[in-house]
């Protein structure tokens, strides 16, 4: 049988066989992690106080609020960075085992460089630290969740190749500051996103409109900082310090939308477009990028008449720099898109979606949330752990986020329904396949900033009154479903 048929055959397998399982009791087993997950821009607030310096979403929200779908910006947010105590407790409540959440670059290097150091910001995530320590809740910590400080976007942001030494600098500061008390170290948070939209759209403050091309430099360059953060830390700390490292990226699983040879291979080829862009330099046997990439790039790139390739070359040297440079693979997954061979002629402008050659759409009968984007599909899950098992040889995965959007109000029988869906083919793919997940993360704590859509997407186990003067916490239902879950391990 030709190789995408049987591809095929398994996939099917894979989606059908959770089916029916309702009955049984699923549990994890009792080492499985949960936790939950936020970031600082979306809920700390506090965005100018003590020395923090401005980051490219404070920019972009105070000049351009017409971007924001509810025109307004998170100044305050959640006020979390006043309320963090009173958020420890909401997670000791939720009886999970570890909480992500990541660093304000600005807030501990106001322009992004190290020669200044704001104390204040130090002291913050030390006091956070220290609360999570105390109550046994892991710390997992974000080094990069897109709020890049303005003063490095005023001279190239991540297209600039020195962005990464200042990644390196910034990551130093932190390993001398909190390495003894983090378990575990994201570098970076969905580089796909951010790469992708801030220089290759205009979903991101970042509005370097140049698909196929800055896109490619800002992915470059965040791979190469990846690796040499990593490299840095064996170098300097590892002997001393008990902590892992690894990267999160966002996989939406890519299905073909017909059984078509032609769109079968085109969704295998988006695939490597998407998690392959960044997983295959760091996760695979021979490293850098794609073989699919450098082939369809450098030949698009010739047909358009440029002299060089748009997708950049790495070095023999840093190919080996980023080879291996993760101690965990940190998945981001949310929904499933369908591909179809795309039959437009290649133009002169230079665009990613034409270098990927695939249409993306989601089937319309798949169930609504209330991100345009997030469409309900738990099968996706599996496929997309089962492809990173086989593409990579079964790294140890983390799922660190999943999560819904829904109504801002408290009775969520949609969110626990989601969770529990998503995670049933979750379990299914460690009992059944094999494959080597260790812990799940939902998004989000509670209802927080989602970006250009402002205020208007709620993802919380937790209501927050954005209104109220004291950003009122209320739990959802679902946070009580979650917590059950976290505490029995068990459905
Ligand atoms: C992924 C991002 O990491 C997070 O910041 C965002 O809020 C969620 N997805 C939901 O869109």
């Amino acid at each position: 049988m030709q190789s995408w048929k049987v591809f095929i055959t398994l996939f099917a397998a894979l989606v059908a066989d959770v089916d029916g399982v309702d009955e049984e009791k699923i549990c994890f087993p009792h080492n499985f992690l949960f936790g939950v997950a936020t970031a600082a821009y979306q809920i700390e607030g506090a965005w100018n106080v003590s020395g923090k310096g401005p980051s490219i979403w404070d920019s972009l929200t105070h000049d351009h609020p017409e971007r924001i779908v509810d025109r307004k910006n998170p100044d305050v947010a959640a006020d979390s960075y006043h309320l963090f105590k009173k958020d420890v407790q909401l997670l000791v409540k939720l009886g999970i085992q570890f909480y992500r959440f990541s660093i304000a670059w600005s807030r501990i290097l106001p322009n992004g460089l190290a020669n200044n150091v704001n104390e204040d910001g130090i002291r913050y995530y030390h006091e956070l630290i220290d609360e999570l320590n105390r109550n046994n809740i892991q710390p997992m910590v974000t080094m990069y969740h897109w709020d890049l400080p303005q003063y490095l976007q005023d001279f190239g942001g991540w297209t600039n190749p020195m962005i990464a030494d200042y990644f390196v600098d910034y990551a130093r500061v932190l390993f001398q500051n909190y390495g003894s008390k983090v378990g575990a170290w994201v570098t970076f948070n969905e580089p796909l996103s951010f790469c992708q939209e801030g220089y290759g759209g205009r979903e991101a403050p970042e509005t370097i409109e140049a698909s196929g091309f800055a896109d490619y430099l800002c992915a470059h360059n965040v791979l190469r900082a990846h690796g040499m953060v990593y490299r840095m830390y064996e170098r300097e700390f590892k002997a001393k310090l008990m902590t892992s490292i690894g990267i999160t990226l966002d996989f939406s699983w890519r299905a073909p939308s017909s059984l078509l040879a032609d769109d079968i291979i085109a969704a295998e080829t988006a695939r490597q477009f998407s998690i392959g862009w960044f997983a295959h330099a760091i996760f695979s046997k021979p490293g850098d990028y794609p073989l699919v990439m450098r082939k369809r790039i450098d030949t698009i790139s010739r047909i358009q008449g440029f002299s060089r390739s748009r997708l950049p070359h790495f070095t023999a040297e840093e190919i080996e720099m980023i080879r291996g440079s993760a101690d965990f693979f940190g998945l981001n997954h949310y929904t499933t898109y369908l591909i179809t061979k795309s039959k437009k002629k290649i133009s002169s402008k230079p665009s990613y979606y034409a270098d990927m050659g695939g249409l993306v759409s989601q089937k319309s009968s798949w169930p609504k949330t209330n991100s345009t984007w997030l469409k309900v599909v738990p099968w996706g899950i599996r496929l997309s752990l089962n492809w990173i098992k086989r593409a990579y040889n079964n790294p140890r995965i983390i799922i660190t986020e999943n999560g819904v959007s829904l109504e801002r109000g408290l009775r969520d029988k949609g969110r626990t329904n989601y969770i529990r869906d998503y995670l049933k083919y979750v379990h299914a793919a460690i009992t059944k396949d094999n494959c080597n997940v260790y812990g799940y993360t939902y998004w989000s704590l509670m209802d927080n900033y989602e970006w250009l859509r402002g205020f208007s997407e709620c993802f919380g186990l937790y209501k927050v009154d954005f209104d109220s003067p004291n950003k009122t916490r209320t739990p959802r239902m679902s946070s009580e479903y979650y917590g059950r879950v976290s505490r029995t391990k068990c459905l």
